[in-house]
């Protein structure tokens, strides 16, 4: 068995645990030979690959990033070094000069789309889901989060010593793109006074509402985590920048801002906003993530060896699972009002910066 494998859009804490475990599970399991495409799918499209061993694998667990490098803009249905070309025959050629059994690629919402036009075309491919936004439809849970989590609770854990000893308004920016699921759990986690998602929009009358009585109820700060995707009620998005080519180019940042200045003016106190940017995305996943990646990568070598594809494996109910690459292709998985951790949430007093949820 001769089998593909490539990490597709941002980085992510877990990468290389799944690597290692797709790889391992294969050699291990079936004597499969394991071809490792670099720079997602632009190996793919550029016939840059190389072979990934037993010993090219072991002692990466722990590892932050990718060791076969990744990119955000890759897509063969629109190769932006050829003006956009769609190159997706070449591709299904390479896969079948190279006589591969099956790809599996790891990626976020972006890559399983593009994994489900190339498996309509005919490629055998597994999904593996990645990000750190746990916004991909058909998983409870995608690897990457939870270091996310933790790190961005961590950071506001920390603000909480100058929120009190300066009694201001301090203000974390979450990652997340349009689902508010970082800034859920760590607001969640840190005990943030307010929580604003990108699924409610906030009224920013609400939050400084929350602030002021804080205030006269002799808690003189307060702990905002937002999520970059979060904007007022009637406003935009803060995008900080366009990337040409990306599948989706639109980069969010600066939400923390247009908050922090919309609350300076109605507040006497001081207000500072904390972006934490891609720190939530580097470094060793937590122990979660890395058991996580590795029954994904298990499974997803399961999938492969028992001669299947056009699904992404899952977790669903804490157990292993799969769903077809067409129930995923496109979508993504938002914070609904009634999610268990909105509810629990308010009714611990926590403000979604709006009057009704
Ligand atoms: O999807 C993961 C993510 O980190 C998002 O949370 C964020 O909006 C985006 O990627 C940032 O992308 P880039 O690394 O291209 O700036």
């Amino acid at each position: 068995m001769r089998v593909g494998l490539l990490t597709g859009g941002g980085d992510c804490p877990g990468l290389n645990a799944v690597i290692r475990a797709v790889s391992k599970s294969l050699l291990l399991r079936c004597g499969a030979e394991v071809i490792g495409f670099e720079d997602g799918f632009l190996g793919l499209i550029e016939g840059r690959y190389r072979q990934l061993d037993y010993r090219a694998v072991s002692g990466i667990l722990t590892r932050g990033g990718t060791i076969l490098g990744t990119s955000n803009k890759a897509n063969p249905f629109r190769y932006f070094a050829r003006d956009g070309a769609d190159v997706s025959d070449e591709v299904l050629h390479r896969y079948r000069d190279m006589e591969l059994d099956a790809i599996v690629v790891i990626g976020g919402d972006g890559t399983m789309t593009i994994a489900n036009g190339m498996q309509k075309k005919g490629m055998a491919i597994v999904g593996v889901p990645k990000t750190i936004d746990n916004d991909i439809v058909g998983t409870d849970r995608t690897f990457g989060f939870d270091t996310a989590v933790t790190v961005a609770t961590e950071a506001i854990d920390r603000l909480h010593s100058t929120a009190q000893s300066h009694h201001r308004v301090m203000i974390l920016e979450t990652m997340g793109r349009y689902a508010g699921w970082i800034a859920l759990h760590a607001g969640m986690a840190s005990g943030s006074d307010v929580i604003l998602l990108p699924e409610f929009p906030y009224d920013i009358d609400v939050v400084a509402e929350v602030c002021r009585k804080r205030g006269q109820g002799g808690q003189r700060f307060t702990i905002v985590a937002i999520a970059e995707g979060a904007k007022p009620e009637g406003g935009e998005l803060a995008v900080k920048k366009v990337v040409v080519g990306s599948p989706d180019p639109i980069r969010l940042g600066g939400a923390g801002n247009v908050l922090a200045h919309a609350l300076e003016q109605r507040l006497e106190g001081e207000v500072r906003t904390t972006i934490l940017g891609h720190v939530q995305r580097g470094g060793t996943p937590t122990p979660f993530d890395r058991v996580l990646s590795t029954h994904f990568g298990s499974q997803a070598a399961c999938v492969v060896e028992e001669g299947r594809s056009g699904v992404m494996v899952a977790l669903h109910d804490g157990r292993m699972t799969e769903i077809p690459l067409t129930d995923v292709a496109g979508k993504v998985r938002n914070v609904k009002p009634n999610d268990p951790h909105v509810r629990a949430a308010l009714s611990v007093g926590t403000s979604f910066g709006v009057r009704e949820l």
